[in-house]
Protein backbone atom coordinates (compact mmCIF):
# COMPACT_ATOMS: atom_id res chain seq x y z
CA UNK A 1 0.00 0.00 0.00
CA UNK A 2 3.09 2.47 1.15
CA UNK A 3 6.13 1.98 -0.33
CA UNK A 4 9.01 4.12 0.09
CA UNK A 5 12.69 3.81 -1.46
CA UNK A 6 16.01 5.81 -0.42
CA UNK A 7 13.99 8.58 1.22
CA UNK A 8 16.04 11.77 2.08
CA UNK A 9 14.63 15.15 3.29
CA UNK A 10 17.39 17.93 4.12
CA UNK A 11 15.96 21.74 5.81
CA UNK A 12 18.79 23.68 4.62
CA UNK A 13 21.91 21.85 6.21
CA UNK A 14 19.56 19.84 8.86
CA UNK A 15 19.82 16.51 7.20
CA UNK A 16 16.29 15.16 8.85
CA UNK A 17 15.71 11.90 7.12
CA UNK A 18 18.97 10.01 5.88
CA UNK A 19 17.62 7.10 3.56
CA UNK A 20 14.23 5.56 5.27
CA UNK A 21 13.11 2.45 3.37
CA UNK A 22 9.72 1.74 4.53
CA UNK A 23 6.93 -0.57 3.38
CA UNK A 24 3.35 -0.55 4.44
CA UNK A 25 1.18 -3.86 3.59
CA UNK A 26 -2.69 -3.18 3.13
CA UNK A 27 -4.60 -3.07 6.39
CA UNK A 28 -1.31 -3.27 8.43
CA UNK A 29 -1.15 -1.08 11.34
CA UNK A 30 2.12 0.41 11.41
CA UNK A 31 3.40 2.85 15.26
CA UNK A 32 6.32 4.56 14.58
CA UNK A 33 8.04 5.49 18.00
CA UNK A 34 11.75 7.60 18.11
CA UNK A 35 13.09 10.62 19.98
CA UNK A 36 11.65 14.13 19.32
CA UNK A 37 13.50 15.25 16.35
CA UNK A 38 14.20 12.06 14.83
CA UNK A 39 11.78 12.66 11.97
CA UNK A 40 9.17 11.10 12.43
CA UNK A 41 6.46 13.69 11.55
CA UNK A 42 8.83 14.68 8.74
CA UNK A 43 8.34 11.07 7.22
CA UNK A 44 4.83 11.26 7.70
CA UNK A 45 4.49 14.39 5.96
CA UNK A 46 6.79 13.47 3.09
CA UNK A 47 4.12 10.73 2.55
CA UNK A 48 0.83 12.88 2.40
CA UNK A 49 3.41 15.46 0.65
CA UNK A 50 3.41 18.07 2.96
CA UNK A 51 7.18 17.87 2.62
CA UNK A 52 8.61 17.42 -0.72
CA UNK A 53 11.66 14.95 -0.69
CA UNK A 54 15.33 15.85 -1.87
CA UNK A 55 15.71 12.10 -2.80
CA UNK A 56 13.78 8.83 -3.01
CA UNK A 57 10.57 7.24 -4.29
CA UNK A 58 7.26 7.14 -2.72
CA UNK A 59 4.33 4.81 -4.16
CA UNK A 60 1.38 4.72 -3.03
CA UNK A 61 -1.26 2.35 -3.94
CA UNK A 62 1.20 0.58 -6.54
CA UNK A 63 1.00 4.64 -8.11
CA UNK A 64 4.47 6.52 -7.88
CA UNK A 65 4.04 9.94 -6.59
CA UNK A 66 5.86 12.46 -8.87
CA UNK A 67 6.72 14.84 -5.71
CA UNK A 68 8.50 17.03 -7.93
CA UNK A 69 5.69 17.66 -10.33
CA UNK A 70 2.85 17.87 -8.23
CA UNK A 71 0.42 15.14 -7.82
CA UNK A 72 0.13 16.04 -5.10
CA UNK A 73 -3.78 16.61 -4.46
CA UNK A 74 -4.22 13.03 -5.73
CA UNK A 75 -1.77 11.79 -2.79
CA UNK A 76 -3.63 13.44 -0.31
CA UNK A 77 -6.62 11.97 -1.74
CA UNK A 78 -5.02 8.58 -1.02
CA UNK A 79 -3.68 9.20 2.40
CA UNK A 80 -5.55 11.01 5.17
CA UNK A 81 -3.86 12.84 7.96
CA UNK A 82 -4.70 13.46 11.23
CA UNK A 83 -2.90 16.10 13.33
CA UNK A 84 -2.23 16.78 17.13
CA UNK A 85 -3.62 20.09 16.98
CA UNK A 86 -7.31 19.39 15.53
CA UNK A 87 -6.90 21.80 12.63
CA UNK A 88 -10.98 21.84 12.16
CA UNK A 89 -12.14 24.90 10.45
CA UNK A 90 -13.51 27.31 13.44
CA UNK A 91 -16.32 29.03 11.34
CA UNK A 92 -18.19 25.84 10.26
CA UNK A 93 -20.17 23.24 11.88
CA UNK A 94 -18.51 19.46 12.29
CA UNK A 95 -20.94 18.28 9.01
CA UNK A 96 -19.24 21.36 7.15
CA UNK A 97 -15.76 20.45 7.97
CA UNK A 98 -16.33 17.14 6.98
CA UNK A 99 -18.07 17.40 3.71
CA UNK A 100 -15.27 20.61 2.73
CA UNK A 101 -12.93 18.15 0.85
CA UNK A 102 -15.33 15.72 -0.62
CA UNK A 103 -17.26 18.59 -2.19
CA UNK A 104 -14.34 21.03 -3.51
CA UNK A 105 -11.17 19.02 -4.00
CA UNK A 106 -13.56 15.49 -5.21
CA UNK A 107 -16.10 17.60 -6.25
CA UNK A 108 -18.60 15.13 -5.15
CA UNK A 109 -22.44 16.19 -4.66
CA UNK A 110 -23.25 18.23 -1.51
CA UNK A 111 -26.13 15.21 -0.94
CA UNK A 112 -23.85 12.84 -1.08
CA UNK A 113 -21.43 14.42 0.95
CA UNK A 114 -23.72 14.68 4.09
CA UNK A 115 -25.22 11.33 3.30
CA UNK A 116 -21.72 9.69 3.87
CA UNK A 117 -20.53 12.49 6.42
CA UNK A 118 -23.66 11.21 8.86
CA UNK A 119 -22.40 7.79 8.57
CA UNK A 120 -19.06 8.38 9.21
CA UNK A 121 -20.09 10.21 12.01
CA UNK A 122 -22.15 7.53 13.73
CA UNK A 123 -18.90 5.18 13.06
CA UNK A 124 -17.05 7.47 15.39
CA UNK A 125 -19.42 8.38 17.81
CA UNK A 126 -20.78 11.85 17.37
CA UNK A 127 -24.00 11.38 15.14
CA UNK A 128 -25.27 13.69 17.43
CA UNK A 129 -22.93 16.73 17.19
CA UNK A 130 -22.99 18.04 13.65
CA UNK A 131 -24.84 21.07 13.52
CA UNK A 132 -22.11 21.86 16.44
CA UNK A 133 -19.27 24.12 16.28
CA UNK A 134 -15.57 22.82 17.08
CA UNK A 135 -15.27 25.28 20.09
CA UNK A 136 -18.64 23.50 21.59
CA UNK A 137 -16.60 20.13 21.73
CA UNK A 138 -14.41 18.76 24.40
CA UNK A 139 -10.79 17.48 22.26
CA UNK A 140 -11.39 14.19 22.34
CA UNK A 141 -14.56 14.78 20.26
CA UNK A 142 -12.83 17.72 17.61
CA UNK A 143 -10.14 14.44 17.20
CA UNK A 144 -12.76 11.95 16.26
CA UNK A 145 -14.42 14.95 13.89
CA UNK A 146 -10.54 15.23 13.06
CA UNK A 147 -10.15 11.48 12.06
CA UNK A 148 -14.54 11.68 10.66
CA UNK A 149 -13.54 14.34 8.17
CA UNK A 150 -10.42 11.99 7.25
CA UNK A 151 -12.47 9.32 6.47
CA UNK A 152 -15.02 10.77 4.26
CA UNK A 153 -11.88 11.25 1.55
CA UNK A 154 -12.35 7.52 1.74
CA UNK A 155 -8.41 7.11 1.90
CA UNK A 156 -6.26 4.04 1.13
CA UNK A 157 -4.14 4.58 4.22
CA UNK A 158 -4.66 6.99 7.33
CA UNK A 159 -1.33 9.14 8.81
CA UNK A 160 -1.90 9.92 12.86
CA UNK A 161 0.79 12.36 13.98
CA UNK A 162 0.70 12.40 17.60
CA UNK A 163 -3.67 12.30 17.78
CA UNK A 164 -3.90 11.73 21.39
CA UNK A 165 -0.46 14.28 22.81
CA UNK A 166 -2.71 17.31 23.08
CA UNK A 167 -5.84 15.46 24.82
CA UNK A 168 -6.41 15.83 28.54
CA UNK A 169 -5.54 11.90 29.96
CA UNK A 170 -8.86 11.12 30.39
CA UNK A 171 -9.84 12.03 27.05
CA UNK A 172 -7.24 9.63 25.00
CA UNK A 173 -9.07 6.65 25.36
CA UNK A 174 -11.90 7.69 23.41
CA UNK A 175 -9.64 8.33 20.14
CA UNK A 176 -7.95 5.38 20.77
CA UNK A 177 -11.37 3.22 20.81
CA UNK A 178 -11.92 4.98 16.89
CA UNK A 179 -8.53 4.29 15.64
CA UNK A 180 -8.56 0.85 17.61
CA UNK A 181 -12.36 0.22 15.26
CA UNK A 182 -10.40 1.24 12.08
CA UNK A 183 -7.85 -0.72 12.34
CA UNK A 184 -10.00 -3.79 13.37
CA UNK A 185 -12.23 -3.04 9.86
CA UNK A 186 -8.73 -3.42 8.42
CA UNK A 187 -7.80 0.19 7.58
CA UNK A 188 -4.00 0.65 6.62
CA UNK A 189 -2.49 3.16 9.34
CA UNK A 190 0.64 4.53 10.40
CA UNK A 191 0.41 6.01 13.61
CA UNK A 192 3.40 8.25 15.79
CA UNK A 193 2.18 8.18 19.38
CA UNK A 194 3.58 7.45 22.70
CA UNK A 195 0.98 5.18 23.50
CA UNK A 196 2.59 1.61 24.15
CA UNK A 197 -0.47 0.47 24.88
CA UNK A 198 -1.74 1.23 22.01
CA UNK A 199 1.20 0.10 20.21
CA UNK A 200 1.43 -3.51 22.00
CA UNK A 201 -2.33 -3.90 21.38
CA UNK A 202 -2.78 -3.01 17.89
CA UNK A 203 0.34 -2.47 15.99
CA UNK A 204 1.62 -5.36 13.26
CA UNK A 205 5.19 -3.81 13.38
CA UNK A 206 6.88 -1.33 15.37
CA UNK A 207 9.11 0.78 13.92
CA UNK A 208 11.43 2.92 15.64
CA UNK A 209 13.61 5.77 13.86
CA UNK A 210 16.67 7.62 15.33
CA UNK A 211 18.60 10.01 13.57
CA UNK A 212 16.63 10.20 10.36
CA UNK A 213 16.84 6.53 10.10
CA UNK A 214 14.77 3.63 10.99
CA UNK A 215 17.40 2.05 13.69
CA UNK A 216 14.87 -0.95 14.50
CA UNK A 217 12.09 -2.40 13.74
CA UNK A 218 9.53 -6.08 14.40
CA UNK A 219 6.81 -7.02 16.19
CA UNK A 220 5.37 -5.39 19.33
CA UNK A 221 6.72 -8.34 21.46
CA UNK A 222 9.91 -7.98 19.60
CA UNK A 223 10.98 -4.08 20.20
CA UNK A 224 9.37 -3.80 23.48
CA UNK A 225 10.24 -6.91 25.20
CA UNK A 226 13.51 -7.78 23.42
CA UNK A 227 15.00 -4.99 21.46
CA UNK A 228 18.35 -5.80 19.72
CA UNK A 229 20.11 -2.09 19.35
CA UNK A 230 21.43 0.35 22.34
CA UNK A 231 19.36 3.25 20.97
CA UNK A 232 16.26 1.50 21.15
CA UNK A 233 16.88 -0.06 24.62
CA UNK A 234 17.75 3.21 25.66
CA UNK A 235 14.74 5.16 24.17
CA UNK A 236 12.60 2.97 25.83
CA UNK A 237 13.97 2.81 29.41
CA UNK A 238 13.88 6.88 29.11
CA UNK A 239 10.12 6.68 27.93
CA UNK A 240 9.29 3.78 30.62
CA UNK A 241 10.79 6.44 33.23
CA UNK A 242 7.76 8.90 32.42
N1 LIG B 1 9.82 22.99 8.28
C1 LIG B 1 10.98 22.78 8.93
N2 LIG B 1 12.02 23.63 8.77
C2 LIG B 1 13.20 23.41 9.40
N3 LIG B 1 13.43 22.37 10.21
C3 LIG B 1 12.44 21.50 10.40
C4 LIG B 1 11.17 21.66 9.79
N4 LIG B 1 10.38 20.61 10.16
C5 LIG B 1 11.13 19.86 10.98
N5 LIG B 1 12.38 20.37 11.13
C6 LIG B 1 13.46 19.80 11.93
O1 LIG B 1 13.64 18.46 11.52
C7 LIG B 1 13.94 17.62 12.63
C8 LIG B 1 12.95 16.47 12.70
O2 LIG B 1 11.67 17.00 13.01
P1 LIG B 1 10.38 16.11 13.15
O3 LIG B 1 9.27 17.04 13.44
O4 LIG B 1 10.25 15.23 11.97
O5 LIG B 1 10.74 15.22 14.41
P2 LIG B 1 9.80 14.25 15.26
O6 LIG B 1 10.47 12.93 15.30
O7 LIG B 1 8.41 14.30 14.73
O8 LIG B 1 9.87 14.92 16.70
P3 LIG B 1 8.73 15.07 17.84
O9 LIG B 1 8.69 13.77 18.59
O10 LIG B 1 9.25 16.19 18.71
O11 LIG B 1 7.43 15.41 17.15
C9 LIG B 1 13.94 18.52 13.85
O12 LIG B 1 15.25 18.88 14.15
C10 LIG B 1 13.14 19.71 13.41
O13 LIG B 1 13.54 20.88 14.08
MG1 LIG C 1 6.61 14.99 15.47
Amino acid sequence: MIDVQGLHKSFGELHVLRGIDFHVEPGEVVVLIGASGSGKSTLLRCLNCLEIPNRGTITLDGEAIDVQRSDLNRARQKVGMVFQQFNLFPHRTVLENIIEAPVHVKKEKRDAAIQTARMILSQVGLADKEASYPSQLSGGQQQRVAIARALAMQPQAMLFDEPTSALDPELVGEVLAVMKELARLGMTMVVVTHEMGFAREVADRVIFMADGVIAEEGTPEQIFEAPQEQKTQDFLRAVRQI
